[in-house]
This record gives C-alpha cells, sequence and structure tokens, in this order.
C-alpha cells in the first residue's frame, strides 16, 4: 500500500475534501423533461460513467458505440485503464463537477460506483432529465428504491438495472414456463449464492492509513457518515462493509432471485426474518439465511399465486437437494441457484436465469409471451432513450419493475440486521415501516468480536454498541440519514 501522502490526502485524513462540492448540481434543482427528445433519431447517445474502474468500465465498453464523453472516478489510479480506453472523455473526481459542467453536453449516465452511492448519483441525473443505467443492487435501501422508481416515472427517462440475465432468454423461459402452468402452484422457492468470495465477518479496523494521492476518500464515502481511510473498503470489497455494500446478498440477489421475482409476480414482501454467522455492526457476516412472505397474487397465465415463501442462502450454504435431485448434480450454476418447488414439478435454475430445467425430464412447451433482447442488456437500454416516452418500449430491467424488485433484495438485509429482535417481522410495504416493532423495544450489535489466547486460555470477548430504540434504527436503515452536504432529491407525490 503506497502510504505516501499528497495534499489531498491530507486534508482527507484531516477530514476536509479537497476536490468536493458540498452542494448538489445547480441543474438538480430544477424539475425537467427527459432531453432526449432534441436529438436526432440517428445521434449517438452522449454518456457520461460515474465509478468507471471495475464494472463500470466492463459496462461502457459494452456502450463504446456510442460516445463516451465524460468520466468520473474518486480513484484515479484504479480507473486509469479506462480513462486511458476513452481518451476524448473528460475526466472528473466528484460527478456533481461533472454534471455541473457538462450538464448540456451529455444525454444519460452509467452509474456503477459502490452501492451505497448509486441512488444520489441516478436520482440527481434523473432529475435533470438524463436517463439511466444503474448497476445492481440498485439502491442501498428500500427508500431509496422507491425513490428511484417515482422518479424515473415522473421525468420519463429510460432507466436500466445492470442485472444483465434479465435480457438473456433463461429469465424469459422460467417465466413463461410457471405462467404456462408448467410446475404448477408455487409456495416455496429456495435459492442461494456461493458469495461471498470477499472479506466478510471482519472487525472494523482499529486504525486508519494515510490517503493515497490517487484516491479521494471523503467522495467515496459521500453520502455515508466519515470513517477513517482503510484500504480493506475499497475497492472491491465495499460489498462486504454495510455502510457501503449490501454483502453477499444484496450482491447477488439481483442476479439469483430475478426470475423469482418475475416469474411469480412478486410485489412488496408481508413477513421477513433472517439469521447469519456473527453479526457485526459494520461488516456483513459470512453467511446468512433470510426467508421473505409474499402474499397471494391474482392469476398470471393459467396459474393461480398463492402465498410463497421465498428462503435465501448464502456463505457456502445451499438448499437441501429434493428427493429427486440427481446424485452428484451441483446445484450452482456461475454463482447460485434457485428451486422452484411446484405442486406438479420442481424447476431449477442458475445464477442469471440461466439453463432452466424440471427435475421430472419434462421439457416444457409454453408460448414465447415475453420480449426476447437481440442487443446486448446495456444497448437495449441505449435503444430505449432514443425512443420517446410515448412510444418506447421499456428495457428488461428498467426501474418500475427493478425499483420493487431491489426493495426485495434489500429487504434480505433488513431481515439479518434486526434478527436479533428474535421474531418473524410484519412489513407494511406501502408505507415502508415494520408494524410490530414496538416503541419499547431495544436493539444493540457486536462492535468488535475479541478472541484471544490469554496465558494459555482461551478467551471470548465481544464489544456491543449500547442499546438502541429498535424502530429508530429498523427506520434508519430504511432510509438513511445523509451525511451534511450530500441530499436525495424529493420523493415525488
Ligand atoms: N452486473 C454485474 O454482473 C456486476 C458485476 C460486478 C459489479 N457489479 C456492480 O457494480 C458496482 C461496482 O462494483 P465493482 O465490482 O465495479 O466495484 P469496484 O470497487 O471494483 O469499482 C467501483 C468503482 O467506482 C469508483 N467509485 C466508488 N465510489 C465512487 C463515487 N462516489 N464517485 C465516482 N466513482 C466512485 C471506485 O473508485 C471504483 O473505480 C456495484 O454496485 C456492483 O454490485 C455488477
Amino acid at each position: 500500500m503506497n502510504s505516501k501522502i499528497g495534499r489531498r490526502g491530507f486534508l482527507q485524513k484531516s477530514g476536509v475534501a479537497a476536490v468536493g462540492l458540498s452542494v448538489l448540481p445547480k441543474a438538480a434543482f430544477g424539475s425537467q423533461p427527459a432531453r432526449a427528445a432534441n436529438r436526432a433519431p440517428g445521434d449517438k447517445l452522449r454518456i457520461v460513467g460515474v465509478g468507471v474502474g471495475g464494472r463500470g468500465f466492463a459496462v461502457l465498453k459494452n456502450l463504446e458505440s456510442q460516445e463516451i464523453v465524460g468520466l468520473c472516478d474518486v480513484d484515479h489510479r484504479y480507473a486509469k485503464s479506462c480513462f486511458d480506453y476513452f481518451p476524448k472523455a473528460k475526466k472528473y473526481w466528484d460527478w456533481r463537477k461533472m454534471f455541473d459542467e457538462m450538464g448540456d453536453q451529455f444525454d444519460a449516465v452509467m452509474v456503477a460506483t459502490a452501492d451505497h452511492t448509486h441512488a444520489i448519483i441516478a436520482a440527481t441525473a434523473i432529475t435533470m432529465g438524463k436517463h439511466v443505467y444503474v448497476e445492481k443492487p440498485l439502491t442501498h435501501t428500500v427508500y431509496e428504491s422507491r425513490l428511484l422508481t417515482k422518479l424515473a416515472e415522473k421525468h420519463q427517462v429510460a432507466t436500466q438495472m445492470g442485472n444483465q440475465g434479465a435480457s438473456e432468454e433463461g429469465v424469459s423461459l422460467v417465466k413463461e414456463w410457471i405462467q404456462n402452468g408448467e410446475i404448477g402452484e408455487v409456495t416455496r422457492v429456495e435459492a442461494f449464492t456461493d458469495r461471498p468470495i470477499w472479506p466478510q465477518g471482519l472487525n472494523t479496523p482499529t486504525q486508519g492509513q494515510w490517503v493515497p494521492d490517487y484516491l479521494n476518500w471523503d467522495l467515496f464515502v459521500g453520502p455515508a457518515k466519515m470513517r477513517p481511510f482503510n484500504e480493506i473498503y475499497t475497492p472491491w470489497n465495499f460489498r462486504g462493509w454495510w455502510d457501503y455494500g449490501t454483502g453477499a446478498l444484496g450482491d447477488m440477489a439481483c442476479h439469483i432471485l430475478h426470475p423469482v421475482f418475475k416469474g411469480l409476480n412478486l410485489g412488496y414482501p408481508t413477513k421477513v426474518q433472517g439469521s447469519s454467522t456473527l453479526l457485526l455492526n459494520d461488516s456483513a457476516p459470512v453467511a446468512q439465511k433470510v426467508q421473505l412472505t409474499f402474499p397471494k397474487r391474482a392469476k398470471a397465465g393459467k396459474v393461480n399465486m398463492p402465498e410463497v415463501d421465498v428462503h435465501w442462502y448464502d456463505g457456502g450454504l445451499q438448499p437441501l437437494k429434493p428427493d429427486n435431485w440427481p446424485a452428484g448434480k451441483d446445484m450452482n450454476v456461475q454463482g447460485g441457484g434457485v428451486l422452484f418447488y411446484g405442486t406438479k414439478d420442481i424447476l431449477h435454475v442458475g445464477c442469471y436465469g440461466r439453463e432452466p430445467w424440471l427435475l421430472s425430464g419434462r421439457k416444457p412447451n409454453a408460448p414465447k409471451t415475453e420480449r426476447r433482447v437481440s442487443l446486448s442488456h446495456e444497448m437495449d437500454w441505449v435503444r430505449a432513450c432514443k425512443e420517446t416516452p410515448a412510444n418506447r418500449v421499456q428495457p428488461t430491467s428498467a426501474f418500475h419493475e427493478a425499483g420493487p424488485f431491489n426493495e426485495m433484495v434489500v429487504m434480505g438485509v433488513l431481515a439479518v440486521r434486526l434478527q436479533s429482535l428474535n421474531k418473524e417481522l410484519h412489513w407494511d410495504g406501502v408505507n415502508m415501516r415494520f408494524t410490530n416493532i414496538n416503541d419499547d423495544e431495544t436493539i444493540r450489535t457486536v462492535v468488535a468480536d475479541g478472541f484471544e489466547i490469554k496465558d494459555g486460555h482461551p478467551t471470548f470477548a465481544k464489544t456491543w454498541t449500547d442499546p438502541v430504540k429498535a424502530k429508530d434504527f429498523a427506520a434508519e436503515l430504511i432510509n438513511h440519514t445523509y451525511r451534511n452536504g450530500w441530499k436525495l432529491p424529493e420523493m415525488p407525490k
């Protein structure tokens, strides 16, 4: 780790933003209509990327037939390959500055930052009338998902969450098979991922490190609470830290549960519960188990949609195999798998909706009711950006669906983080609140797990937070209080 400290590093170390602005871009305050309208149909879409060192670079390469006009990253060393690949694009540290300076020079934004900043960047862009492609998970909280759903509807921009399986054959097949009655009524689903493959279950570093010259830590932290920099947080490992990521479930469920949400026409869950290996205050647990219950829905196609329990496992745990599971066959296909238990058959499908098959061996031949995407997931979004709101064919993971779906995903995080209330939690989806957390309940979590051999004796010592009001704790997880200077646009009525 480079411990050299430059001016920026020093300023950040002392808690002062060297480059950061403390306000949102001017343009974000006005509500403007989608701008693509004044561009000719044959024109290239002018795209800016925020968070381009990892997945963002791959997404931008899939968009390179368009014009990549601006790039923003808080880590100019990690983003260098992308910066070099698009030499004509203007380079920025702070997306607010980019939006301010280039507001009239781009049509669309690609967001692939750490999870906790997806919402503020995308919401600001939408209020400026920009189309948005946002990596999964769409947001860090339920409230942020609801906000993006409503803003996208209000501003009539083209939107896409980056769960690319949505544009593949498998997700469509699963929906068509289920809704053609091929497996009967589904009351239980079991799903899992083999993640995390990044560190989780860690004690919070007790010592900060000097912020290297190539990183703007203040801008990385953004709306979250400030903490001393440590290289364990970024790049990539943010996934395992609650302030920035959503653990294994948040990382993978947008891929793995998408055929479940779509195939079963799910909406808001009504009951949730979770458990895990040691739950720490800052770092997501090594392994988790979650159950989300969805109420009965309207009949879809040929099949009734009764109440259904969706079970989730991660950290190496898997559901038990059904009786007729072929011995020796791995349930894990490219990062996870799903078992749909129907009254007539069991359907297994891999991550991204890949390789669906029925355990009976029967090959369904259901009518193809879903639109197939011949372009890539990214280019299907570009197509939609160039259509007018009135004639737009929605991309396969537009926010009217991705928003509620992501609420389901981050509800899994809530279930795990509220597990010590020791009950099934009842969720009022419309009003975004738990209805059975009482005023007098408190909750505390483990700050650090201390284990030492002292004089030859194993010694256990956990440090706990003080008890806090459980209702307030839950409310903060549902809708974060942003750090001073960072603000989401208002929720449309
Ligand atoms: N769809 C997929 O298959 C897929 C695959 C990988 C990652 N992802 C998603 O993409 C997102 C990024 O993941 P990753 O693996 O690329 O992580 P990463 O840490 O490798 O890359 C994130 C990049 O964003 C930058 N960044 C962070 N905060 C920023 C900010 N506020 N402004 C500008 N730049 C910022 C980082 O410096 C880094 O370059 C995550 O939400 C992740 O879930 C999706």
